[in-house]
Order: C-alpha cells, then structure tokens, then sequence
C-alpha cells in the first residue's frame, strides 16, 4: 500500500500526489500543546505525515483520535501507532465520532483533508463540525497549496474560515514541501455557525 496508489485509486478523494513533507508536518502540528492532557481530532491522516509529530508533541499525554475515510490507509496507521484512536469515518460525521467515545470538546483539530477537491457543501458541513466540537479556546489548524493558493476553492476555504473564527493566522510558506504550501490557523470558532438552521447560511457559505 502507498500513498501514490491510494491516489491513483481515489485521487479526489486522497487529493495530493505524495503525503506532506516533515517541514510542513512541523508548521501544521505546531499549536497542538506539550503539556496538560490535550484532546486532539486529526483529519485525514493518510499515511501519517502528521501523526507522528502530534504523538510525539503529547508524548504519551491526551488523546489523539484520528478520522480517515480510506481503510487502507487507517488500517496501516492503527498498526504503525497504536496509540493513535484510528475511526474509519468521514470527516463530516465528526459529532457522531466523538460521540461515541464520550467526547464532547477537543483543544485542537488538525486537518490534512484534500479542501480543494471538496464540493462547496461538503466543505461547509465539514467545517461546522469542526466548529461544533472546539473548545471555545481550541485551535484549528489546516493546509493550503501554494500554487492553488488564489484558485475559487481555496479561495472559498479562506473566506469560510474567516467566518468561522475570529482569528486566522497565515503561516510562512513551507517552501520545503512537495508542492510549497502554508497553514492556516484558527482560533476563537464562532458558535453560531455550528448550529443547523437558517445562520448556518452565513456561515462559509461565501
Ligand atoms: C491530501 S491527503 C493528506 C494526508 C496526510 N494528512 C498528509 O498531509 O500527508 C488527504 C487525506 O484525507 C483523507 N480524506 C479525504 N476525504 C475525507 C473525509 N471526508 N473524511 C476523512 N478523511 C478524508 C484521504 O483519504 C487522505 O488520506
């Protein structure tokens, strides 16, 4: 199993050619705290470019749970970290997945998932559940390519989060990555665009 040929299986789906490199992987993981028992979400693990450096950064502390849609891929990273809590699930059943392991609040969500090939309400859905589950002082944390950077997708993702959280900090580019990217990091989610209903339409919809 690699990572080049789950791409070739799904390559909507996987959304990159190669799995991120260690710079970005450092960028990305940065906000996840070494200290205290910090719950952390991981979307789209792959093939673990950003698992290991958030078990390293708990270092035995907290709770990781990953979320992964292709089991080939969770299989393998079960395997390769058994102290990783591995759902195979998607991304946009989020509440449902902490639900079932009792837990209500998570400190930091960190994405790898593949934004720009997402249709536009699987990235709203995606995101509310992203917003529903932080703890009012969590932080998330995703990537974006370089070169795609000005593309309606990304475009779209950006305007979504900066209307789902207070703040959002743009990384430094990684120009070390294959290809170059940055992070976005959000902070302070704004409750109400977590919610169903009429509001929701507020909420990354532009
Ligand atoms: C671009 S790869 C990133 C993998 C890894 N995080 C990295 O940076 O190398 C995107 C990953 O998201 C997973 N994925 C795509 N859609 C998903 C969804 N709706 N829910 C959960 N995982 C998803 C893919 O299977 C793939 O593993």
């Amino acid at each position: 199993m690699s990572f080049f040929r789950e791409f070739l299986r799904a390559p909507l789906t996987v959304g990159a050619v190669l799995p991120s490199g260690r710079a970005l992987a450092e960028v990305a993981t940065a906000a996840v705290p070494g200290t205290g028992s910090p719950v952390v979400v991981e979307l789209g693990p792959g093939t673990g470019a950003f698992t290991a450096p958030i078990q390293r950064r708990l270092a035995g502390s907290g709770r990781h749970i990953a979320v992964e849609l292709n089991s080939r891929f969770a299989d393998r990273l079960a395997m390769l970290h058994p102290a990783v809590d591995v759902a195979v699930a998607d991304a946009a059943s989020l509440r449902e997945v902490l639900a079932q392991r009792d837990v209500s609040r998570v400190d930091v969500v960190v994405s790898g998932l593949p934004w720009a090939a997402f249709e536009e309400p699987v990235q709203r859905e995606v995101l509310s559940e992203v917003v529903a589950v932080l703890d009012p002082g969590g932080v998330f944390t995703t990537f974006a390519y370089v070169h795609a950077r000005w593309a309606p997708p990304a475009q779209r993702l950006l305007r979504s989060l900066r209307s789902r959280f207070e703040e959002v900090v743009i990384s430094r580019t990684v120009w070390a990555n294959v290809p170059p990217a940055l992070v976005y990091l959000c902070r302070r989610p704004i409750p109400h665009c977590s919610r169903q209903g009429p509001k929701l339409m507020s909420c990354g919809s532009g």
